[in-house]
């Protein structure tokens, strides 16, 4: 047996105004865009603002089902919006923000396992890694290039074939 390690890393920001202005641009868009969550069942609103190639924003938010499986995350309606209406536009940057009105968020929400699966497809598709930013709002931010570094076991392609 061999003990092995993984390291990763990724910036931690204290403020919004630490980081660039075009990063600090997507993340207040994140936060406009939790104003659409429909989110009657966990009261948790998660807004996603993605920044592609060409300049575009595109915005998702978590969106509940009464039957709860059919729901989906803020992240995975962004990015399929995008897979499907501009397949050919690179995606730069994403923020992520969440809020609730039953506690205080006092740290950055980072996405779930399903979501960082469909952030590695798209990487992956486009060649290109994308820049993931963790925004919590009056807190820190984690910024992490490349969703390697989120997901280090992900699934891939190359284990479909022999
Ligand atoms: N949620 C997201 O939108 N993104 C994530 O990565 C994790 C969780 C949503 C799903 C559900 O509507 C609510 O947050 C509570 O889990």
């Amino acid at each position: 047996m061999q003990k092995k390690n993984l390291a990763i890393s990724y910036e931690l920001y204290s403020s919004l105004d630490e980081l660039d202005s075009i990063a600090q641009n997507l993340c207040r868009e994140s936060v406009k865009a939790m104003k659409t969550s429909h989110s009657p069942y966990s009261e948790f609103r998660v807004g996603v603002a993605v920044l592609l190639e060409s300049g575009r924003i595109i915005y998702g938010s978590n969106q509940e089902n009464v039957a709860y499986p059919s729901g989906l995350c803020a992240e995975r309606v962004a990015l399929f919006a995008i897979g499907s209406t501009y397949p050919d536009d690179r995606i730069m940057s994403m923020a992520i923000t969440a809020q609730t009105d039953r506690f205080e968020i006092r740290e950055p929400v980072t996405s779930c396992g399903a979501c960082l699966q469909v952030m590695a497809e798209y990487e992956k598709k486009q060649v290109h890694p994308i820049d993931v930013i963790f925004y919590c709002l009056n807190g820190s931010i984690i910024r992490i290039s490349g969703i390697k570094s989120l997901l280090p076991f992900a699934f891939t392609e190359t284990r479909l074939k022999k």
